[in-house]
């Protein structure tokens, strides 16, 4: 697919990855629609950090978790820009909920942000993206979704189900749309992540290390660029998976 002036949905694109994703999509031609939760300031700087025309791009705010602002925010894109032909399910929340104490809310949060704010993403985009014959989703998923935390099994579970998730969609959405998953192992601890976990993030790895940013970045850019690959689950995880 050319992607040179096409509209690409980057979810969470006021921070870190997100933000990391975006800003690539923009230097490979891609008009974007930076959604973000909370970071307002974030996306603006991610506008800030795209080549060309800020007026190109397209900022807008949605909870996630709420189907109906989904809804919004395809309709406000579209509108606004035009079909959109790559979506980035990139926003996620990451917190410890152990077993024995995890509320029900939590549960509830991590599922319906992690799991069916894409799919509901994937629904609203995936019609347009196979009746115009061309379409690309990337799902952002984890390594611990096949060895989950035990600290984190909402999280895990939910990451898990998105993997399900990326390969009935590309069988849903085939032959025209390409549905694939990423899986980083650690490439970015949010910044409350303690000393010990990291440890054991360079010694469960084959390459001793955590990854950058920029590993996932190479990844989605080759993701967008290969024709010929669906329903796959890339890890980008230093060896983590198979250690
Ligand atoms: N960082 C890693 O090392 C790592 C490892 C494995 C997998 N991953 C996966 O890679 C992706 C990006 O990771 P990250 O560490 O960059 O994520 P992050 O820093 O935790 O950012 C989470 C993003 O989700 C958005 N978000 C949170 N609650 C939301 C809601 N209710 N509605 C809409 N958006 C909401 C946030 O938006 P605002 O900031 O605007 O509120 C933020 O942009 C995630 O899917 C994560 O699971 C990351």
């Amino acid at each position: 697919m050319d992607l040179e002036n096409k509209v690409a949905l980057v979810t969470g694109a006021g921070v870190r990855i997100g933000q990391a994703v975006a800003v690539k999509l923009g230097q490979l031609g891609m008009r974007l629609v930076i959604h973000y939760h909370h970071s307002e300031e974030g996306a603006k700087q991610t506008i800030q950090r795209l080549p060309g025309k800020k007026s190109r791009h397209l900022v807008l705010q949605a909870d996630l978790k709420d189907v109906s602002a989904i809804k919004e925010l395809v309709h406000k894109a579209e509108k606004q820009v035009g079909p959109v032909s790559v979506l980035v399910n990139n926003a996620a929340e990451f917190f410890p909920t152990p077993l024995f104490s995890v509320a029900e809310e939590e549960w509830d949060h991590l599922l319906a942000l992690n799991l069916k704010a894409p799919f509901f993403l994937s629904q609203a985009l995936g019609e347009n993206m196979k009746s115009s014959g061309e379409g690309k989703i990337i799902n952002m998923v984890d390594v611990s979704a096949e060895r989950p935390w035990k600290s984190f099994l909402p999280y895990c579970a939910s990451k898990a189900a998105l993997i399900s998730l990326t390969k009935g969609l590309a069988r849903a959405l085939s032959p025209e749309v390409q549905v694939n998953g990423i899986a980083p192992g650690t490439v970015l601890p949010p910044p409350e992540h303690i000393e010990m976990d990291l440890t054991a993030s360079v010694e469960n790895s084959l390459l001793k290390r955590i990854g950058k940013v920029e590993d996932i970045v190479q990844a989605v850019e080759y993701l967008l660029q290969s024709d010929f690959v669906t329903g796959t689950i890339l890890p980008v995880d230093g060896g983590r998976s198979i250690y």
